[in-house]
């Protein structure tokens, strides 16, 4: 680790589960990291956030916002080069990591270990410290080395959490999209978002096609 610089800001304790790293990465669907910055807002959670130029730059390309304005939604936010960034270490408690959305780039670093950058740093930190990773992994077609990266994060703990749309929710808008994928992710680490809908709950067990048993999945 580097030298305690006495002039960064000290990051308060807090609670495990109640700390967040976001990772953005220059997938296409940064949408998907700014409305999760938004919803761990809501839900009280501390976002520790880690972004790479090329996301910046698919900030421009996809939404009015700039990178700053982005970083303004985060608790913290890191430079990508700052690897004496309190999440650079395993020794920071977290309660895991996010990468929405995450790049082939980015993956196949995680994939090898041979991280160059605080973003991928940090990934593999949370592999290593056995804390949930979240990878929003956006590309397609895929070829067979992406699905072998893909196989080897999952062999090392990470959990694969592509943004497909589930169409059985009904989205009328895109972002109605965009908060379901959220809540997926924010469900596999045990944090319940009211703006996702469930099946059984919110929507109603088969209830567009009458033929369907009730306890039938679509
Ligand atoms: C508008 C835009 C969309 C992109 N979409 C994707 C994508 O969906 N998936 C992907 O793997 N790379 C995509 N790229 C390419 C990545 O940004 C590029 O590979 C970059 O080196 C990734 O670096 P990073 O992982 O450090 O962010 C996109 C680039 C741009 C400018």
């Amino acid at each position: 680790m580097a030298v305690a610089n006495s002039k960064k800001p000290v990051v308060k304790a807090a609670a495990t589960s109640n700390r967040l790293v976001v990772g953005v990465s220059g997938a296409s669907g940064v949408a998907y990291g700014i409305r999760l910055l938004e919803a761990l807002r809501d839900l009280g959670i501390e976002s520790h956030l880690v972004m790479s130029k090329p996301a910046e730059m698919t900030i421009g390309y996809e939404t009015k916002l700039t990178p700053r304005q982005v970083a303004a939604k985060a608790d913290h936010k890191y430079g990508i080069a700052d690897i004496g960034a309190p999440i650079a270490s395993g020794s920071f408690k977290t309660g895991g990591m996010i990468i929405a959305p995450c790049s082939v780039r980015t993956m196949s670093e995680i994939a090898t270990g041979v991280t160059t950058s605080l973003l991928t740093r940090a990934a593999d930190v949370t592999l290593k410290e056995r804390r949930p990773l979240i990878l929003m992994v956006r590309e397609t077609p895929l070829h067979l080395g992406h699905l072998r990266s893909l196989v080897q994060l999952a062999e090392m703990g990470a959990i694969i959490l592509p943004p497909m749309p589930a169409f059985y929710a009904e989205p009328k808008t895109l972002e109605d999209l965009v908060d379901q994928m959220v809540g997926k992710a924010l469900d596999l680490l045990g944090h319940s978002w009211p703006d996702m809908k469930r099946w059984g709950e919110d929507l109603s067990n088969g209830a567009r096609r009458s033929s369907k048993k009730s306890n039938e999945k679509p």
